[in-house]
């Protein structure tokens, strides 16, 4: 099998792209940050359903880590994370290096409230939506892929991007992959490879208390008690919480009753040194 041509300019991109256009072709975008693993995959498969081209970016973004964060040693391994796109239909992958994305005079924000803002990953990582609303601002506009797709496994910056396209009438459709687990539940994450073997064991209990609230808020349960009793399954299995709330799925403001909107319930935890999320639907 070919290998899958990598890009790291703009100009690049742009001609790939325009080369495209020409002959007629639809494009889709899969942004990333590297780290592939099957939940990225999967993204770029439901997007090829959808396009006739994929292009996928790989970019540690630093505008959207703090300094107190996991920057310096976010896994990168664009060698193999190219090998792994083999066995998926992508066309074209942009890895840019963080001077074309950030030359030394850049100076452009895009800072947002809304989704951006509900006190959630936004109470725990300040300047986090900034930098994924700046990058992602880029990413769309250098690309102008007609599709791109993000994972419900972030389902604040899902929702946040949403958001984004809709208030900047970017033109580029945002289609939500679902999140895909290991066989014990633990959702797959780029940052799972941090943890140690007993962590690892744990780790699931975070997604067994959020069905454990599921299944008591759908039987008929105070939202409140279900999520306290899951929060005692998070804490008896190690964890230290950030947050574990009932939501309304769209604009994710506090819910207090299922009359209120379809729900979405939100966990953020540290275990030992990582710091897991997980979202679920309550339906
Ligand atoms: O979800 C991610 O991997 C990143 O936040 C994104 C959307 C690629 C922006 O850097």
């Amino acid at each position: 099998m070919t290998e899958v041509p990598v890009v790291t300019k703009v100009e690049e991109l742009r001609n790939f792209v325009r080369a495209k256009r020409l002959a007629g072709k639809s494009i889709g975008l899969t942004p990333t940050m590297g780290a592939l693993h099957a939940g990225h995959l999967s993204l770029v498969e439901i997007l090829s359903q959808h396009v006739d081209c994929v292009i996928v970016t790989i970019f540690v973004n630093p505008t959207q880590f703090s300094v107190n964060e996991d920057f310096g040693r976010y896994p990168r391994q664009l060698k193999e994370d190219i090998e792994k796109l083999l066995k998926v239909k992508a066309d074209l992958v942009f890895a840019p290096h963080v001077e074309e994305m950030y030359p030394s005079d850049f100076s452009t924000r895009v800072i947002m409230s809304g989704p951006a803002q509900v006190n959630l990953e936004d109470r725990f990582r300040p300047t986090h939506f900034e930098g994924v609303a700046t990058v992602v601002a880029k990413l769309l506009n250098q690309s102008q892929a007609d599709i791109a797709i993000f994972g419900e496994k972030d389902y604040q910056q899902l929702q946040v991007i949403r958001q984004l396209v809709r208030d900047l009438d970017i033109s580029t459709r945002i289609l939500a992959g679902p999140t895909l687990r290991e066989a014990d539940g633990l959702a797959l994450s780029s940052r799972n490879i941090y943890l140690s073997e007993d962590e690892r064991a744990k780790a699931p209990q975070l997604y067994l208390a959020l069905r454990s609230a599921v299944s008591q808020i759908l039987s008929g349960g105070d939202i409140s008690e279900a999520l306290k009793q899951s929060c005692e399954i998070i804490v008896n299995a190690g964890m230290k919480i950030d947050y574990l709330e009932a939501r309304h799925a769209e604009s994710l403001t506090p819910l207090r009753s299922m009359a209120e909107g379809p729900a979405r319930l939100l966990v953020a935890a540290h275990l030992g040194k990582t710091r897991l999320i997980d979202n679920i639907p309550v339906s």
